[in-house]
Formats: C-alpha cells, structure tokens, sequence
C-alpha cells in the first residue's frame, strides 16, 4: 500500500496535497514540509476516558491552585502573580535569547523556597546544565534534572519527582514514537503538547514548554501550541544588547499589559524594576532624525527613541525598512505626511527603528515617529527636551491616546520640559510644557520641521 504524504506547514499547522510554495492557510512562504498523513501523524489525540457529566458552575471544586510568584519579580509582573497549577505556559523566544537562563534561575529560585522542580533538557546534557547553574547559584537540592528526549521517560519522571513545576527545554526536541513523524514536527510537537497539558491538568503541576522562534515574531512549530497552552510568553531583545523584553501574548489567568524587563549580566538575568529611562541611555541630542516618545507598556511607561532616517535612492521601488516599529504604521504615516503636510518622501529610502530593541506597536508612537521622519527630511533636530506623543488619524488629525497622564509624568520625571500632545491632552505635570496639536501639520510646522526645498 502506498504510504500517503500530506504538505504541513511548519508555522501554523495547515497542511496541503501537494507541495507550493507558500502556505494556503497562514500565507508564509516555504514552511510546508512533507508528512505521513493518517490519524497519528496529524497529531490529533484522541482520548476516550471516563464520561463526565455537567455540574452547575457554582458546584465547581475551586480546588488548591491559587498561583505561587516564581521569585523573578519580572516574571511575576508578567505572570500577573505567578504561575497556576495545572497550567502550561509557552516560552517562545529566538536562540540564544535567554530561555534557558530564565527559566533556570526561576527552577532555583522556587526550589529554594522549597517547591519540587524537575528541568528537562532535550538540547543540552546534564552535565553542561550543571556547569550553567553552577554560573547560576542554582544548585538546589529539589532541583531535579534530565536529559532527555522521549516524551514517555519524562512522563515516568513526572512520576517519580511528583514536581510543582515541570521545565521541558525545548518542546521542539520531544518525541513520542507512537507519533510517526521526525521530532521538531508539527505532527510530534503538537502530540507530545497535547499530552503534557494533560498531564498538568490532571496533577495539578504547572508546566513551562520552551519553544524557539525562528521568523521574525512567529514561533515555528510551537504557533501551532497557542491556543493548545494556557499562556504565551515572548522573549524579545536585541541579542547584541544586555535589554531583554518579556511580554504575554496570551493568558488565560490575567492581563496581557505588562511588560518584563531584564538584563543580561555575566551571572544571568537580572530583573530590571525601573526601566523607563533605560532605552534613552545612548542616544545622542541634537541629532535629525529622533524623537522620544512615552509609550505605555502595560503600568510602566517607557521612554523610548524613534529614529528615522530618509536618504536618496538609486531604487525604482525606494526601500522601506522597520525595526521595532510596525511597518503598516510607517506607511500611514508616510502618507499622512506626504499628502497632509507636503513631507515628500515616497521617491526616498526610509529607515525607521525604535532603539534597544523594543518593538512599538501602539498608536500612540505614531507622532514621534512622524516628527521623526520630519525632522531627518527637513535635516533640523528636534530640540532634546520634548517628547511627543499622540496617534494620528488619515485625515492628519492627532487623537488622544491611553494613560497620557501618566506617559507624561514619567516624561517630566526624566527631565523633559516639553511634549507635544493632542489638544485636548490633560492638564500636565509641573515642570512640563505642553504644545497642543490638533494636526500633524501643526506640530511640524510648531517645532519647524518643514522642509525647506521639496
Ligand atoms: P540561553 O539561555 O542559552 O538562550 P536560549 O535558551 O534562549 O537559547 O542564553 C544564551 C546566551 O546568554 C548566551 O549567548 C550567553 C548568554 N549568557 C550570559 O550573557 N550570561 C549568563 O549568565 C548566561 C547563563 C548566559
Ligand atoms: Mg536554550
């Protein structure tokens, strides 16, 4: 009998007869990879257990699964109080970010206070996590290790340690050979998942599945957990810098608004508790082409530098090129600039990055980042004592934008003396200055950033 193939898709899971090019489901480019088709290999689980029967919801056991803090208050921030048994969390993040060193530190910081831990490595061998965790300060005695990579042996570990909080590092290197696809499938990483959020929920142990991103923003394989885990985690940063950013994507126990910040030191990561001025520390006043924007990043603004740069191109299509900052924003921008406020740029190349590594994604950058544009075209800085913030509609409008009180308490506190904000913006702080827009076109020409030859 012929053994039939199906096209997976390594990102999101959707699969094709045959091979093309880019994914029919999610629109990414070669991520389809051939499989054996049939029950086991897609990966569906199927579990015929004891029927259940309909409670009425007050009836509901509340049980003992109040959430215990990790220890890393960064973490915790994040967690929303820490983590829930029974629950599984996703640590998705590129290579090399941090994962293991994070969640080592967590592993001894709960061991420490007593809670039974067991870290599976799939990637590295006991010996080399020692040598990680001797760096660490984490040997524990109720730190329990094991490498391994068949999902059936760290289940008979589960058994044997009865952990508070299973690490499994990474659920790309798990197997099950029942499952009869290569380990890293979509097939065997969504199989030994779906048993391992089983296993969670029926002891009550909180589980972290580390899975490595390889795309910008996507979790190869892993995407495919999301909505299989109960939580989302994302460890973002710059490799090249110490900054390392930690948001909840989902989480099915509280808010997604928080972010986490650390830093990477010689002895792992340190939480980083007052971080607003961080991302300011190596910009340079004075210079076209920046402006600071206070973005809200869940309770705690963040000053953070937008920088633009605009240069000629030899290019028939000029280049467009974003860091940290959402491309589609950039192209609103460029056109309410161009058609509202008679900024040209459409025949130049433009660069726009936010610095250290953060990624801006609120509306509330746009202004910054328009006068940013503005002021590397028209080749004038903006003064280094203003902030700006505010979203700007098609119609070149700026609309008021979340917490701007609080942005701009954090901009005064951090020595600014000016903002420009929406007209009808609060009341501000002493010490700062308010220059109030209704338009972008106001606030280009305010602060004489028109280009002078168009
Ligand atoms: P790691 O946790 O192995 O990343 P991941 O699990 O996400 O792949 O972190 C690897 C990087 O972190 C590596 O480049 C070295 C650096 N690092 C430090 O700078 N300080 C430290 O104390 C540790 C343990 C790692
Ligand atoms: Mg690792």
């Amino acid at each position: 009998m012929k053994v039939k193939t199906v096209f997976r898709c390594r990102d999101c899971g959707g699969s094709a007869p045959r091979w093309v090019g880019r994914c029919p489901v999610c629109g990414e480019w070669n991520t389809l990879v051939e499989e054996l088709d049939g029950r086991a290999a897609s990966g569906a689980v199927t579990v015929v257990g004891p029927r259940s029967s309909p409670v009425p919801i007050s009836d509901v056991d509340e049980g003992d699964w109040s959430r215990f803090p990790t220890g890393v208050a960064e973490l915790d921030r994040v967690l929303d109080g820490g983590l829930v048994p029974g629950s599984v969390t996703l640590l998705g993040g590129e290579p090399g970010i941090g994962k293991s060193t994070l969640l080592l530190q967590v592993l001894a910081a709960l061991a420490g206070r007593g809670r039974r831990c067991l870290l599976v490595s799939g990637e590295e061998s006991t010996h080399q996590v020692r040598l990680r965790a001797a760096r660490l300060g984490a040997l524990r005695p109720k730190l329990w290790l094991l490498a391994e990579t068949v999902l059936a042996h760290v289940l008979a570990a589960v058994g044997d340690v009865t952990p508070d909080l299973l690490v499994v590092d990474s659920i790309q290197t798990m197997s099950d050979p029942e499952v009869d696809s290569a380990p890293g499938s979509v097939a065997q990483v969504r199989a030994c998942a779906a048993t391992l959020v089983q296993v969670a929920k029926q002891r009550g142990l909180a589980i972290v599945l580390v899975g490595h991103v390889t795309k910008e923003g996507t979790l190869a394989g892993p995407r495919v957990l999301e909505h299989v885990v109960d939580t989302v985690l994302s460890f973002e940063g710059d490799r090249h810098h110490g900054l390392r950013l930690l948001r909840a994507v989902k989480h099915r126990f509280g808010s997604t608004a928080e972010l986490g910040v650390f830093e990477m030191g010689d002895d792992g990561l340190h939480d980083v508790a007052d971080p607003s001025g961080l991302f300011l520390d190596d910009r340079r006043p004075g210079v076209p082409g920046s402006a600071v924007v206070p973005a809200a990043e869940g309770a705690r603004p963040l000053l953070v530098e937008v920088q633009a740069l605009v240069a000629s191109t030899s290019l028939a299509m000029p280049r467009r090129t974003v860091q940290g900052v959402d491309g589609a924003r950039l192209a609103l921008v460029l056109a309410v600039l161009e058609r509202r406020c008679h900024v040209k740029l459409a025949a130049l190349d433009v660069y726009a990055s936010a610095a250290g590594g953060v990624r801006l994604v609120e509306p509330g950058t746009d202004l910054a980042l328009a006068l940013a544009l503005a002021s590397s075209a028209s080749d004038r800085a903006l003064p280094p004592d203003v902030v700006a913030c505010g979203e700007i509609g098609l119609g070149g409008e700026v609309r008021q934008v979340s917490q701007l009180g609080r942005r701009l308490a954090e901009a005064a506190r951090l020595g600014f003396r000016r903002a420009v904000v929406p007209a009808s913006a609060p009341t501000p702080p002493d010490g700062l200055q308010l220059l109030r827009v209704g338009t972008l076109a106001e606030a280009v020409d305010g602060l004489n950033l028109t280009p002078l030859v168009q």
